[in-house]
């Protein structure tokens, strides 16, 4: 059923705007801007390792190998999954026209999840660590994670029981699969190695928790909120409900599989690389239902990007969204498999979907609510284009250096084989490109800055939201 786009007038006070969801917001923007930093750190360390490493401590504690995990953890622990937690525990009462079940509940939940956060990232730094990628919390923190999103998946499975609006919209589809998704690939991939067998079947294990957090969790999340928020946007329904949830089933069907394509040309058998690469094929199917979805909901009514910056940001992350799916499915061929693999190719498509996709899409789901939370109007417009162009122009310069660089890398690899080009010499062909991801990742962090800013003065000196104005007038 399609969501109605628009009601009459928005409430200086949004009845959905509850603390827990500003909890989840506010911490997860700090997350952000710390991840950023700390990405920044690492890409400054690849082009120069002496960088910090003027005592002791910070060849400890600043090590590559040490803030390389944190920085991917924050950002996608600390940001994105607290930001989608926000982003749910605000659009589920909404959908469902009735408040959150408990936000006692709720309250504990974005509590417990910031200090457990919080302590994990510091268990990490100090060297306490799984070297599992994406699971290096220890397991203390592992059972903390379990606990949060148990609590979280009460909350809002309640929240919906007690629902007034009968309909269930698209998006609590996506976000009630996700939420459960992610407690079952949470468990399984944080089981401690020696319970999983021998080497091999932890490879599969892991990469099985890898590809499913992305597939089964972000995915689906962002997915629902940016069916969410395009036609509260655009102020007209989505396109297809029937697509959407094609979309969805086929999510659930075909992720669960890919985890493999992680292992292409590694120690496992011919067959099951095969059997990774046919699902990452078809993950096509679920893509372009997305694709579709967006391009029919915005036929005509495009010129409305150009005069609302959340609903550019909007676009602009479903756009990278789709570019990564086509990116990925291609390299999971094993022919292109074979030069990227371990390249900085791979860097580089993760940081597409994950920022220049979902990220912004998030973004635009922060504008969105922000007044609803604060009852006061973002305070700069031109800083939101700011915050745009910024981290636009920003990926852009570190998504090119990533792919241009891995391609020359897999080829001098190759090369390497037969004509005997030293590591050395791979390397420090590689210089320039690395000091254009470090070029691209600031000006990621300044958009960042702009848009922490830009809250700041919101919630402190935006203008106050009066009872009779047009929601539309909000979303800008
Ligand atoms: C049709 C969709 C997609 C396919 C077929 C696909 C395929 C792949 C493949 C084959 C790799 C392994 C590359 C290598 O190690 O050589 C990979 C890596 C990765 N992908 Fe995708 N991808 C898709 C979409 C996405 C999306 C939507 C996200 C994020 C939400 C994502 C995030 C990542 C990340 C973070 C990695 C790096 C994993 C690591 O740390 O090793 N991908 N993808
Ligand atoms: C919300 C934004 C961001 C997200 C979600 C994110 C996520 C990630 C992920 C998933 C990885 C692991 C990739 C892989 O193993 O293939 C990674 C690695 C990395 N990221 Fe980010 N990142 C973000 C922003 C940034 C920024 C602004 C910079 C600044 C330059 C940066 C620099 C790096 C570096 C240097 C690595 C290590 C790659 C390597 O070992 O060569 N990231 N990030």
């Amino acid at each position: 059923m399609a969501q109605s786009a628009a009601t009459t007038h928005v409430p200086a006070r949004d009845p959905y705007a509850s603390a827990t969801v500003k909890m989840l917001i506010y911490t997860s923007v700090f997350w952000l801007l710390l991840s950023m930093v700390l990405g920044l750190i690492v890409a400054l360390k690849s082009i120069n390792p002496d960088f910090l490493t003027g005592n002791r401590f910070l060849q400890t504690y600043l090590s590559y190998g040490r803030l390389r995990p944190v920085h991917v953890n924050t950002a996608v622990i600390g940001w994105m999954t607290s930001a989608f937690f926000g982003a749910m525990t605000y659009g589920v009462p909404a959908l469902c026209k009735t408040k959150l079940w408990s936000e006692k509940l709720g309250m504990f939940t974005a509590v417990y999840w910031m200090l457990n956060y919080l302590f994990g990232a510091m268990a990490i730094a100090a060297g306490y660590q799984t070297g599992v990628e994406y699971a290096e919390m220890p397991l203390l923190f592992d059972i903390g994670v379990v606990i949060c999103v148990a609590s979280l998946w009460t909350n809002l499975f309640m929240t919906v029981k007690n629902r007034k609006e009968r309909v269930l919209y698209v998006s609590l589809w996506y976000w009630l699969g996700s939420v459960t998704f992610l407690a079952i690939v949470y468990i399984v991939g944080n089981i401690p190695a020696g319970w999983m067998g021998p080497g091999m079947a932890q490879a599969n294990y892991y990469y099985y928790y890898m590809h499913n957090i992305i597939g089964l969790w972000l995915t689906p999340v962002g997915v629902g909120l940016l069916y969410y928020l395009m036609p509260k946007l655009v102020d007209r329904p989505i396109y297809s409900h029937k697509l959407s949830l094609i979309g969805f089933w086929t999510i659930a069907a075909f992720y669960v599989w890919n985890g493999p394509h992680h292992l292409i040309n590694g120690p496992i058998p011919l067959w099951l690389m095969k059997a990774g690469i046919i699902p990452s094929l078809l993950l096509l199917i679920p893509v372009w239902s997305v694709l579709a979805n967006v391009i029919g909901t915005m036929k005509g009514v495009w010129y409305k990007v150009s005069e609302n910056v959340s609903l550019k940001f909007l676009m602009t992350g479903a756009l990278f969204y789709g570019l990564a799916c086509i990116q990925g499915p291609f390299q999971a061929l094993m022919g292109p498999h074979a030069i990227l693999h371990y390249t900085y190719w791979t860097v580089g498509h993760a940081h597409m979907p994950l920022f220049g996709g979902f990220s912004l899409v998030l973004f635009s789901g922060i504008y969105y609510m922000f007044p609803r939370l604060t009852g006061r109007h973002l305070y700069s417009r031109a800083m939101m284009n700011w915050h745009y162009w910024l981290s636009v122009l920003g990926f852009v310069i570190f998504g090119f250096a990533m792919w241009t660089a891995g391609v020359i890398q897999g080829f001098e690899w190759m090369d390497g084989k037969q004509l005997g080009a030293s590591f050395l010499q791979v390397m420090e062909s590689l210089h320039v490109f690395l000091i254009g991801r470090a070029v691209g990742g600031s000006l990621m962090f300044l958009g960042q800055i702009f848009f922490a800013w830009n809250l700041i003065k919101s919630a402190r000196s935006g203008k106050p939201i009066e009872q009779t104005e047009d929601p539309m007038l909000l979303a800008r």
